[in-house]
């Protein structure tokens, strides 16, 4: 090891949590995205080379190696309970008496936080270091999700300044609400059934038992609780909030302490019409009678603590009439019932439509058209039928009854085994194949500008399209002889069909409307392979192996790339000239080291590991991360691992830095 190594990767650590708790827990970054990716790039690299000096605590080590195959319970040390609720300012009155009947009528100061709509979790620090996070469960146990919380950027792995030896802090776990919108948006594009709001998604991100699936959800928390400390007790909740903030931890900035209960309710009503623009959701205040020997005087009931209370804003609902339910078919199938209403506004927008999600949802809710029912923005986005108001059903109403055939192409509906949706099993069903164009043509896919809706139902309705293959072969004539169509449109929609030809194998593959393939997998995994022709030759495991895929994704994906109808599209793709290789748009520049795979280890002094590796797939060549017989050339920096002895064991072809150059500029004469 070059001496000055370890203190050089000590002092990485240092920068690196002091600019991650500038950026994620004080949103006041000092540097740049690209200063900090440099930072962090060099400790990884480092760490590479060394393993020895890596620690659990490094900021490299949030994600850890392999999901976990379940939770442990953990037994909270102290409960976590629940609050009581108040819906106005009477019943928050009433606390407040309830209050002075035990410890006597004296002015109050209160805290008030908002009171965010996510899930609870518990931290526990020891000398300063994370050594486990615990959802709250029923209470009393909860899961042990250490290695989720790890993930969340905002929590500190260490602990700022003078931290006590024990300490369990409290808080609410969080997705921002533009996280919530993409990751919903992704998963309609991969056909997966979208969160109904961020407090579920929440949730079903932190039960995920792959870590690196929660890493890229981007989990947000508050914490808002000191349940125990070794050393002195703060005084009251106000100082607690002010310790954790001086320890790095993440309290929310608009808590306010306040004198008596009109401030409070001041407060209240403030936050109760600013909601809309925070990045997360609210459901409330939470309001803490703040002085700590007070609260112990008030102690608890079996519940929840005397010392404090939720002030609840009501759920934003309105109630409107069902006039149609109607049944939607999917890309991959699937029939969703969809209630048309009458149109209503709500929380700043008009619904005119709601999703029923499913049939059996449907039936346990037994909406039927013209039922009057209440609905609410799930999270404030999609709007959802909370349930009917019985009152009102018109007499002769009908139980809906779910369609046994396919509303578009009358094929047979099926309903597979412990699935809860109804599928149209025929792929050549106008209606899947009219989606599966308009996904291919999306902008974030093939870009195909002027595929819309009217000509995709006009082209797969007249049979002229019957897979995305077919595009490729349009003529301008066949197009001018569509209604509505002129010669001119005619001609630019060719135009636009054959650019989309180099689009590259990223766009082509979230294109193809894979099941779970989103945007992001696919930029994933055609960085890593490159080629369709490498990810059909990839097992599952290899697949999985990728960081930031998931089991789910791999699966898929590999079973698609399997089905010969699925293979036989792609060769017709190529045929027409669609690029199937990730690249500048028509993949390497030379084929001088096709198929020939590279193995980096150790620091090149004149170029970075990415840069090395992109000059390798210029030229044809792939970049694997470890060494076996297949490997044909591995390149040896400064400082190398155990690759290196590895490439000497299996007499393999090794090349310093000055090699490796040679061999660039030899391929390139070639
Ligand atoms: S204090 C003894 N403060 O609301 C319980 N809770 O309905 C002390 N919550 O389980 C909880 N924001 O998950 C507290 N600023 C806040 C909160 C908050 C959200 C959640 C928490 C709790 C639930 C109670």
């Amino acid at each position: 090891m070059k001496r000055g190594t370890r203190e050089r990767v000590e002092w990485l650590r240092a920068e690196i949590r002091r600019h991650e708790r500038l950026y994620y827990v004080l949103a006041a970054p000092e540097i740049g995205d690209q200063e900090y990716d440099a930072l962090e790039r060099e400790l990884r690299e480092l760490e590479l080379a060394h393993p020895e000096l890596v620690t659990a605590d490094s900021p490299t080590q949030r994600v850890g190696g392999e999901p976990s195959t379940g939770f442990e319970a953990f037994t909270h040390k102290v409960a976590m309970l629940s609050l009581d609720n108040t819906y106005n300012e009477d019943e928050l009155r009433e606390f407040q008496s309830r209050v002075f009947r035990l410890v006597g009528e004296r002015p109050l100061r209160y805290t008030a936080e908002l009171k965010i709509d996510g899930l609870s979790i518990s931290l526990h620090y020891e000398r300063g270091r994370l050594v486990r996070g615990v959802t709250r469960g029923d209470g009393v146990r909860g899961d042990d999700v250490t290695p989720n919380v790890r993930t969340i950027r905002s929590v500190p792995l260490v602990l700022q300044g003078e931290a006590p030896d024990e300490l369990e802090v409290r808080g609410e776990v969080y997705l921002p609400r533009s996280r919530f919108e993409a990751i919903n948006r992704e998963r309609e594009a991969a056909d997966e059934e979208p969160f109904a709001n961020p407090r579920n998604a929440a949730a079903g991100t932190m039960k995920t038992l792959d870590a690196k699936v929660v890493a890229q959800r981007g989990l947000d928390l508050f914490l808002y609780q000191i349940a125990h400390q070794g050393g002195a007790a703060p005084r009251g909740q106000w100082q607690a909030l002010e310790r954790m903030r001086g320890w790095g931890l993440r309290t929310n900035p608009t808590s306010r302490l306040c004198d008596g209960l009109d401030a409070v309710l001041a407060f209240c009503a403030e936050w109760q019409v600013k909601r809309d623009s925070l990045e997360y959701d609210i459901d409330g205040v939470v309001v803490k009678v703040d002085d700590a020997a007070l609260q112990a005087e008030l102690g608890f009931t079996s519940k929840s603590p005397r010392w404090a209370i939720a002030y609840k804003y009501p759920a934003r609902q309105a109630a409107t009439v069902v006039e149609s339910i109607v049944v939607q078919v999917g890309r991959t199938g699937r029939l969703t019932p969809v209630a048309n209403l009458r149109p209503v506004a709500l929380a700043g927008s008009t619904v005119a439509r709601a999703t029923l999600h499913n049939e059996e949802e449907l039936a346990r809710k037994d909406v039927r058209v013209g039922d009057t029912v209440l609905i609410e923005k799930g999270g404030d986005v999609i709007p959802k039928v909370v349930r009917v108001v019985p009152e009102k059903r018109p007499r002769g109403a009908a139980a809906w009854q779910a369609p046994t055939t396919c509303p578009v192409c009358g094929t047979p509906a099926v309903k597979p085994e412990g699935e809860v949706d109804r599928r149209c099993p025929n792929p050549s069903c106008p209606a899947q194949v009219e989606e599966r164009l308009l996904h291919f043509a999306r902008r974030d896919a093939m870009d195909i500008e002027g595929l819309g809706e009217s000509l995709v139902a006009q082209l797969a309705g007249g049979g002229l399209v019957r897979d995305v293959s077919d595009l490729y072969r349009l003529t301008a004539a066949q197009l001018a002889e569509l209604e509505r169509f002129g010669e001119k449109s005619a001609a630019n929609l060719v135009a636009q069909v054959e650019a989309s030809k180099g689009r590259g194998m990223r766009r082509l593959l979230f294109g193809l409307g894979i099941r779970f393939v989103g945007e992001r997998a696919a930029m994933l995994l055609s960085r890593h392979f490159r080629s369709f022709d490498a990810l059909s030759r990839a097992s599952v495991e290899e697949i999985d192996d990728l960081y930031e895929i998931g089991p789910a994704v791999a699966q898929s994906v590999h079973d698609w790339l399997a089905q010969e109808p699925n293979r036989a599209l792609l060769a017709r793709l190529e045929q027409v000239g669609v690029s199937t290789v990730e690249g500048e748009g028509q993949g390497p520049a030379s084929a001088a080291f096709q198929g020939q795979q590279f193995v980096l280890t150790g620091t090149l002094a004149g170029l970075t590991r990415d840069q090395a590796r992109a000059e390798i797939e210029r030229r044809g060549g792939r970049v694997t991360s470890s060494v076996s017989k297949k490997t044909s050339v591995v390149v040896v920096g400064a400082e190398p691992g155990s690759k290196a002895d590895k490439a000497a064991e299996l007499k393999l072809k090794v090349v310093d830095e000055a090699g490796f150059l040679a061999l660039l500029a030899e391929a390139d004469r070639s």
